[in-house]
């Protein structure tokens, strides 16, 4: 462990903040956890997104040293938390050189914090380089300083692009090689190949120094940038964990308060039963979370598309975890309150926002509630017409499917009532409901499309364009397509919003899509899982009705949209994009109809 006075979150942002101010970096605050003009991803999923301009080559107004700590969300281990290191929320500690700086001076700067600052010594770090392929070469330079500073050579490790890479953050964009710093426990290696690849538990990362040199492009080549970047993000609930000498991060103070809470609810104690322990972490991770979704400046609510989606899906997964714990009915915003107060001098937006906070987990909590109400109601009659000891899986799909009971709660009432689920046929009727449901939303992502002619084709590619540029324009991510309808002449786009637009904003819309025209970028196809699609930021309507692969459609980096096609070969076939108009077409919903000229 090290020797170190920093011990809570406040002190660790204290001393980065005034360590990189020391080395000339400029502290800026930390950007929303909803990315203002990034359509490529859901949540800000690291320090580096709303830089990507500047890595890119524009003038940052406060300089090329920056450094934060900023709020990042990622949902994609979401199976993983409950263990001792995965969140779904977390901070980043950052710095940045834009085209100032490189390698030596970013790892001179990395390793005086850790050991100077945080107390670390030598032969407790582990270091990784980029192993080079033919996109890169080998980064001897980086180890090359690594040894200078004193890490000794067999703590230096050289691994390929799946280890030692980073980014782009969506399809297309900054990445570089990187070096990743770990914190070697000092137990035995687990083999004769044990290095920072392996998951034995030996090596902890901690660090990654990214040196963001070059621009993945829509072709996934990559092209070197104007500038040579440093980009580096420390986790700060991991290094807490480590300067406190805990196994887990949940055992450091920003958990403190809330997992007092959840003790004093329910009588628990932590520490005792690994499936106590685990359900305890999980609903602390998830109201943390979404204390911090729907607080932010830009906050969102539970809802059934796109981000309110992920957020209604973490908190329903908290209420069931709640439940094995027994917690008593809406304890979850009591939960929150204590994140609310702990984070309140750090992020004030959270005490800003807090009676929000709290009514929307009590509201979603009341609703999901009710959901779990009717569905036992409807459990008890399925059980009273039963024959046999085996609730047939068409059955266990109705109460999923009509009343949205999830299948985990009819298996463990089942339990409880020395019954079982047939599991093979629930699959088999999810599988057949999925395929109704895709072809349904295939049809829907077709967006109207009445025929297949190049006119329909263009002006259906041009919807993509509007989509995020409205999107951008109204500042407002959760804007999002409502309907649409197009024939050879002209497009009609419907979407939630609820005023009509000014004159300025429906130019600057149109300019957007011109800009994205005039780019003439490709317009690529991959296939993926609805997952995968979530996580590089897809837009689409993230209700279950996807099967297991859907289509992704992007536009270089003007739009990234799940859809079933078809769509021109470039932005440029398009031609040139006005709207005609602008109206009310149901409540909260409006209408643009646009036409394309000389489009071939
Ligand atoms: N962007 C890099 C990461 O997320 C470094 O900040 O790890």
């Amino acid at each position: 462990m090290a020797i170190s006075k920093i011990k809570t979150a406040n002190d660790l942002r204290k001393a980065w903040c005034d360590f990189f101010t020391k080395k000339n970096h400029c502290i800026i605050d930390s950007a929303s956890l909803i990315p203002e003009n990034d359509p490529t991803v859901l949540f800000t999923t690291a320090g580096m997104h709303p830089l990507v301009p500047y890595l890119m080559g524009q003038k940052h107004p406060n300089g090329k040293r920056l450094a934060n700590v900023q709020k990042c969300v990622r949902t994609g281990d979401i199976d993983e938390v409950g263990d001792h290191s995965h969140c779904t929320f977390f901070e980043m500690l950052g710095n940045w050189s834009l085209g100032d700086y490189f390698k030596e001076q970013s790892i001179e700067y990395s390793f005086e914090f850790l050991t100077a600052v945080l107390g670390f010594k030598i032969n407790q770090l582990a270091v990784s380089v980029f192993a080079g392929d033919e996109d890169a070469p080998k980064d001897k330079e980086s180890a090359k300083v690594w040894e200078k500073l004193g890490i000794p050579k067999e703590n230096i490790f050289y691994l390929p692009k799946a280890n030692n890479w980073w980014g782009p953050a969506g399809l297309t964009g900054p990445c570089g090689p990187d070096t990743e710093i770990f914190l070697d426990n000092g137990l035995d290696k687990c083999g004769v190949n044990c290095s920072p690849a392996c998951d034995c538990g030996k090596y902890l990362e901690i660090w990654n120094n990214v040196f963001m040199q070059y621009n993945k492009t829509t072709r996934g080549e990559f092209e070197p940038l104007i500038q040579k970047n440093v980009d580096t993000g420390m986790g700060l609930e991991r290094t807490l964990a480590v300067l406190n000498g805990v196994k887990s991060v949940y055992e450091t103070d920003v958990y403190e308060n809330g997992l007092k809470k959840i003790l004093e609810l329910t009588n628990l104690k932590y520490g005792v039963d690994v499936s106590v322990d685990k359900s305890i972490r999980v609903v602390l991770d998830h109201i943390r979370t979404a204390v911090f979704m729907i607080g932010d400046r830009q906050g969102i609510v539970p809802s059934n598309i796109e981000r309110g989606y992920v957020l209604r899906r973490l908190l329903r997964r908290a209420i069931r975890y709640s439940k094995k714990l027994k917690l008593p009915s809406n304890s979850l915003s009591k939960i929150a309150l204590e994140f609310v107060n702990k984070y309140s001098v750090a992020y004030p937006e959270l005490l800003d926002n807090k009676q929000k906070i709290l009514q929307e987990i009590d509201g979603e909590e009341s609703k999901f509630a009710r959901t779990i109400f009717t569905g036992l109601t409807q459990f008890d009659k399925l059980v009273s017409y039963l024959q046999g000891d085996v609730i047939s899986g068409k059955a266990a799909f109705k109460l999923y499917d009509t009343y949205g009971f999830p299948l985990e709660m009819t298996q463990e009432l089942a339990n409880e009532r020395g019954l079982s689920v047939h599991i093979e046929d629930y699959n088999k009727c999810f599988l057949q409901h999925q395929a109704k449901s895709q072809t349904g939303a295939e049809q829907k992502f077709k967006g109207g499309l009445q025929d297949n002619s190049d006119a329909t084709t263009n002006l259906h590619t041009a919807t993509h364009l509007l989509h995020s540029a409205l999107k951008v324009v109204l500042n407002d991510a959760n804007v999002n397509q409502k309907g649409s309808n197009i024939t050879a002449e002209r497009l009609r786009f419907d979407f939630n919003f609820s005023r009509p637009l000014t004159d300025v904003e429906l130019s600057d819309v149109q300019k957007k899509v011109n800009e994205a025209i005039s780019a003439n970028v490709p317009i690529e196809c991959s296939e993926m899982s609805v997952e995968q699609a979530k996580a590089i930021g897809a837009v689409g309507l993230f209700s279950d009705k996807y099967d297991d692969k859907v289509k992704v459609y992007s536009m270089g980096p003007f739009s990234l949209e799940i859809c079933g096609g078809p769509h021109a070969k470039m932005t440029g076939d398009l031609g040139v994009f006005e709207i005609i108009k602008e109206q009310s077409s149901s409540a909260g919903v409006r209408r643009i109809k646009a036409v394309l000229k000389n489009g071939c």
